[in-house]
């Protein structure tokens, strides 16, 4: 009936998430709020690391995508779960850090980091640095010198891929700005200069197609060009590289019209094409790495939130307004993204009516939900969005000074605060 199946309804007839009634949680913590499942986000990150042993004996590292949700309390279920993470700002960086993240498994991606952001990270010791651009490259050679260390380096490699999604979320074809294009040998030349400095290692490359994806062909296609290139460098510059980070983006389900790969598919598969390619290519089976981060955290997330008001606009739109938005989810007002909703103190009422969930911001284009089939919805209802547990939290903003919701972890009938609501006050703090 939902879209996440560790969804359920209680006898009073309202929506259970960890065990939890949501309209208990939305009375106690108060609304908008944030509301992840442990138990659900441990199980996801458990189908990815129990496939690559099954599928690729083990010889893998499952990042969790730290943009995705970052917080201290995801940065220690990773960590639990024995998975390593992406980072993509010193922000995050330090997240991880003050989580005491085992900093070997940490991956630190971005397409313009500061020197800063460098230093921060390799005295800290930062497994690896995917290296997006030559003057990075040499800002992070000086910078491992004066620290007295050799860094780990891979590359941000566009294999030239289309992967079908919004064009905003593509990031693998040549017209993007992450990364070293492979069809006009830029990718090559970068490796042959970071080859010559004394104080960074090229281990492996790295791609990511886009974000969303369905289709298990595009990852099959990136793998396979990675492990040509990775034979034309052992062939051209006697370079053996042994790791491969194939990125994210694998696709959910946020409406019954999503039909996503089972992921321990897309491992299954994609382990089989880079064996196979390696096999051809006379290259040792490289270690492989993937980044999941929406799969793994957005179907364990809603949010809940009261509604204020309904405006019934005869022969043109009914409204629901509640009181968030595009604050704590700006996904539909930047790619017209869908959700599913439940009316969570009547959760098992039929739909019968079209209506527009509208948030509270002094915007037209302040949706969260465009012409969605909900039952009979009344002011002071608590509406659960589902699967916002992806880029919600983390791409959330102040607009129009409304405080950011509070994050509660659920498991197994309890509830805990682990991003507690913000004020008024903390809304003035910087200023000065
Ligand atoms: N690795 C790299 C290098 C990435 O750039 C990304 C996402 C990921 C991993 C994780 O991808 P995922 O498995 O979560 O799809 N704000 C957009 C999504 C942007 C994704 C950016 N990169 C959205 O709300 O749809």
């Amino acid at each position: 009936m939902f879209v996440s199946e560790d969804l359920s309804i209680n006898e009073k007839n309202h929506l259970v998430i960890g065990k939890n009634d949501t309209v208990e949680l939305a009375k106690e913590y108060g609304t908008p709020l944030y509301v992840l499942d442990e138990d659900l986000l441990r199980k996801n990150m458990r189908v990815y690391k129990d496939a690559m042993d099954k599928y690729y004996n083990g010889n893998g590292l499952i990042l969790y995508a730290n943009k995705a949700f970052c917080t201290k309390y995801t940065c220690n279920i990773a960590k639990e779960e024995g998975l390593g993470c992406d980072v993509v700002s010193g922000g995050e960086l330090y997240t991880a850090i003050k989580a005491d993240f085992p900093m070997d498994k940490v991956f630190f991606h971005g397409n313009n980091k500061t020197v800063d952001e460098l230093e921060l990270a390799v005295s800290n010791g930062v497994g690896h640095i995917i290296v997006d651009n030559i003057y990075e490259l040499l800002n992070l050679n000086e910078i491992a010198k004066k620290h007295g260390i050799v860094q780990d380096i891979m590359f941000r490699i566009k294999p030239g891929v289309d992967a079908h999604t919004h064009s905003f979320i593509q990031t693998g074809q040549i017209d993007s700005k992450f990364g070293v294009a492979l069809e006009n040998g830029e990718a090559f030349e970068i490796i042959k200069q970071a080859m010559k400095l004394s104080n960074v290692r090229v281990d492996g490359l790295h791609c990511h197609i886009g974000s969303q994806i369905f289709d298990i062909e595009p990852f099959c296609k990136a793998a396979q060009i990675m492990l040509n290139f990775m034979g034309d460098l052992k062939d051209k510059l006697g370079l053996k590289l042994d790791k491969l980070n194939l990125g994210g983006g694998y696709g959910i389900m946020y409406t019954e019209n999503d039909d996503p790969v089972p992921y321990d598919e897309y491992i299954k598969t994609v382990s089989k094409v880079v064996k196979e390619t390696a096999n051809e290519r006379g290259l040792d089976i490289p270690m492989i790495i993937m980044e999941p981060g929406r799969s793994i955290v957005a179907p364990a997330g809603i949010t809940l939130y009261t509604v204020g008001g309904v405006k019934d606009i005869k022969n043109v739109r009914k409204y629901v307004s509640v009181d968030g938005g595009m604050g704590d989810n700006p996904r539909y007002i930047l790619y017209q993204s869908e959700y599913s909703a439940v009316v969570a103190n009547n959760a098992s009422a039929k739909p019968q009516e079209k209506v527009t969930v509208a948030g509270k911001c002094c915007e037209s284009g302040d949706l969260l939900i465009k012409d969605i089939m909900l039952p009979q919805i009344n002011v002071g209802d608590t509406l659960a969005v589902l699967a916002t547990g992806a880029y919600n939290y983390s791409m959330s903003s102040n607009y129009n000074r409304i405080p950011r919701p509070a994050v509660v972890a659920v498991s197994d009938g309890k509830s805990k605060i682990v991003v507690r609501r913000e004020t008024y006050e903390d809304l003035i703090r910087y200023d000065v």
